[in-house]
C-alpha cells in the first residue's frame, strides 16, 4: 500500500535544482528577465477587457478600492510564493512546494489543480485575444463564417448584410428598437482563430526559452508602454478639465443599490473577485525557477516586484479611466480605448488595441510555459508519463509537453465560452493559493532548520491571512464553478490512482528519471 503523505526530500529537490548538463533546462533568466515574466502573465485580459464593466456594474470609480482589495490577497500569498521559490527553485512552482512539505497526494491535488490557473488561463485569455483579433480584421473587410468566428452555443445575427456576434451589437439593436430574435441566427461552432492563437504561441515555446523571453521582454515592453501613453494622455486631459473628475469622480462610491454587489461596499467585494483574475500570473515566475541564474535572490525580485509593478499601474489606469469616463459607460469591452478616445486623441485607440493584442499575447506565453513546466516536473517525478519531461536536444526544452499541452489548450479555447474558461482559472488558482500558504506554515514548524534565502514577515499572520481572503474570494463565485472544480479534481485522482501511485518515483525510493 503506497504512502499518500509521503513526501520528496528537500536534498532530493535541491539536487534537481542544481542538475546541469545537454538534457537539462537552461539557465538564462535575470531579475529583469525574471520581472519581465510575471509583468508578461499579469498585463491582459484583466486590465483591457475586465476594468470598465467591473466599474459599471459593480463598483463605480469605487472599483479603485476593488484593485487595492485583490492586491492585498495577492500580495499575501505572493510572500508565501517568494519563500518557497527561493528555499526550492525548481521548474514545479506550487506543486514542488506541496511535494516536500505536505505529501504526494496534496502534490498530485496541486499539480493537476495548476492545469485550471495556466492551461485554462491560457485559453481564457486567448479567448479574448480571438475577439480583438477578429475586430481588427473586420475593420480591414476579413470576416469569418459565424461556425468559424466562435465557440458551441455563441449567437451571431445578421444585420446590415453581415454576420455579427450578438453580444457585441445587443446594445446597438436596443437603441435602435430591433428584436434580434426578428434578425437571421446562426451559432458558433469553433473558435478558429483562438485555436491558431495557441498554435503559434506553442511553437515560440518550443524554438526556446532565451528566444520566448527575449520576445515577451519586448511585448511586455509594448504593453507597458502603451499604458504609460494611455496614463499620460489621460492625466494631462484631466488636468486641463478639471470638470471632467469633479463631475466623473462623485460620488467615488456610488450608493449600494439594495442589491448584495451593487455598489457600495459589496460592489467593491464582488469587483475584487473578478478583478482577482487581473493579478493571476505572479506566480507563474515560481515555474521557471529552474531557468533562473541567481533563483535565490532573483524569485522573490521577480514575483513581488512584478506584483507591487502591476498593483500600482492597475490603480492609476482605473482612477484615470473613471476620471475620464463616467463609469455608467463604461460596460464595454474595449474600455482602454473608450477612455483615450475621450482624451481627443483619435490614434491612441488603435494604439490601445494593438497593446492590448500584445498584452495577451505575452500572458499566454507565460502561462502555457508554466503549465508545461508543471507537467515537466510532474513527470520527473514518475507521476506522469515520461514524454512529458523529454527535453529537445537542441532546443532544451520539454517540446513533447509544450506541443501536448498547446494542442488541449487550443480545443479548451475553440470550444469552451470565455466567462466559463475565466471561472475555472480564478477558483483553480485560489486553491492554489491557500495550498501554498498552508505549506509555508507547515514547512516552519516541520523545519524550521532549513535555509530560506527570503523569509515571509509576520508569520503566522501573512499565511493566514492569505488563506482566509483567498478562501472568501473563492465563496464569491458561482456553485456551478465549485461542482465544476470538484469534478475535475475528482478525474485528477483517478489518474493518479490508475498510474501516479505506482509509477511515482518517491513511493520506489528512487530518484527523479534523469532527463533525456
Ligand atoms: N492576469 C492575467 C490577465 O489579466 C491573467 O489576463
Amino acid at each position: 500500500m503506497a504512502n499518500l503523505l509521503l513526501t520528496k526530500s528537500l536534498d532530493t529537490i535541491m539536487g534537481e535544482a542544481t542538475e546541469t548538463g545537454e538534457h537539462t533546462l537552461k539557465r538564462s533568466l535575470g531579475a529583469g528577465n525574471l520581472i519581465a515574466l510575471g509583468i508578461g502573465a499579469i498585463i491582459g485580459t484583466g486590465i483591457f477587457v475586465l476594468t470598465g464593466p467591473a466599474a459599471a456594474h459593480y463598483a463605480g470609480p469605487g472599483v479603485v478600492y476593488s484593485f487595492i482589495l485583490a492586491a492585498i490577497g495577492c500580495v499575501f500569498a505572493g510572500l508565501c510564493y517568494a519563500e518557497f521559490a527561493a528555499m526550492i527553485p525548481v521548474a514545479g512552482s506550487a506543486y514542488t512546494y506541496g511535494y516536500a512539505t505536505l505529501g504526494e497526494i496534496f502534490a498530485w491535488i496541486i499539480g493537476w489543480d495548476l492545469v485550471l490557473e495556466y492551461a485554462f488561463g491560457a485559453a481564457t485569455v486567448c479567448s479574448g485575444w480571438s475577439g480583438y483579433v477578429l475586430s481588427l480584421g473586420q475593420d480591414f473587410g476579413l470576416r469569418l463564417p459565424p461556425e468559424l468566428a466562435g465557440t458551441p452555443g455563441s449567437v451571431f445575427v445578421l444585420y446590415n448584410g453581415h454576420w455579427e456576434f450578438l453580444g457585441r451589437i445587443a446594445k446597438k439593436l436596443a437603441q435602435l428598437g430591433i428584436d434580434p430574435a426578428t434578425l437571421p441566427q446562426r451559432h458558433g461552432v469553433f473558435n478558429l482563430i483562438a485555436f491558431i492563437g495557441i498554435m503559434l504561441v506553442t511553437t515560440i515555446l518550443v524554438i526556446g526559452m532565451k528566444e520566448s523571453a527575449n520576445f515577451n521582454s519586448f511585448i511586455v515592453a509594448v504593453k507597458l508602454i502603451v499604458l504609460v501613453i494611455f496614463l499620460g494622455l489621460g492625466s494631462a486631459t484631466l488636468l486641463h478639465h478639471p470638470e471632467l473628475p469633479t463631475v466623473n469622480w462623485h460620488p467615488f462610491l456610488p450608493p449600494n443599490t439594495g442589491v448584495f454587489g451593487s455598489f457600495g461596499w459589496s460592489g467593491v467585494l464582488r469587483g475584487a473577485g473578478v478583478i482577482f483574475f487581473a493579478y493571476i500570473g505572479f506566480d507563474a515566475v515560481s515555474t521557471a525557477a529552474q531557468e533562473a541564474k541567481n533563483p535565490k535572490r532573483d524569485m522573490p525580485i521577480g514575483i513581488l516586484g512584478s506584483l507591487v509593478l502591476c498593483t500600482i499601474l492597475y490603480i492609476l489606469v482605473a482612477l484615470v479611466l473613471t476620471g475620464l469616463v463616467n463609469y455608467r459607460f463604461l460596460a464595454v469591452p474595449d474600455s482602454l480605448a473608450v477612455g483615450i478616445d475621450a482624451t481627443g486623441f483619435k490614434w491612441g485607440s488603435l494604439l490601445v488595441k494593438l497593446g492590448a493584442l500584445g498584452g495577451l499575447t505575452s500572458t499566454m506565453i507565460v502561462m502555457l510555459l508554466g503549465q508545461s513546466r508543471v507537467f515537466f516536473s510532474m513527470s520527473k517525478d514518475g507521476l506522469l508519463p515520461k514524454f512529458f519531461s523529454h527535453v529537445h536536444p537542441k532546443f532544451r526544452t520539454p517540446w513533447i509537453s509544450s506541443i501536448t499541452v498547446g494542442l488541449v489548450v487550443a480545443v479548451f479555447a475553440s470550444t469552451i465560452p470565455l466567462d466559463a474558461l475565466g471561472e475555472m482559472t480564478s477558483i483553480g488558482t485560489l486553491l492554489a493559493f491557500i495550498i501554498v500558504c498552508a505549506g509555508v506554515l507547515v514547512l516552519r514548524s516541520r523545519r524550521p532548520d532549513l535555509p530560506r534565502p527570503f523569509r515571509v514577515p509576520f508569520m503566522p499572520a501573512t499565511p493566514i491571512l492569505g488563506i482566509l481572503i483567498s478562501l472568501a474570494m473563492m465563496l464569491g463565485l458561482p456553485l456551478l464553478t465549485w461542482i465544476r472544480l470538484i469534478v475535475w479534481l475528482a478525474v485528477g485522482l483517478v489518474i493518479y490512482f490508475s498510474y501516479g501511485r505506482s509509477h511515482s518515483r518517491v513511493q520506489q525510493g528512487l530518484p527523479p528519471v534523469p532527463s533525456e
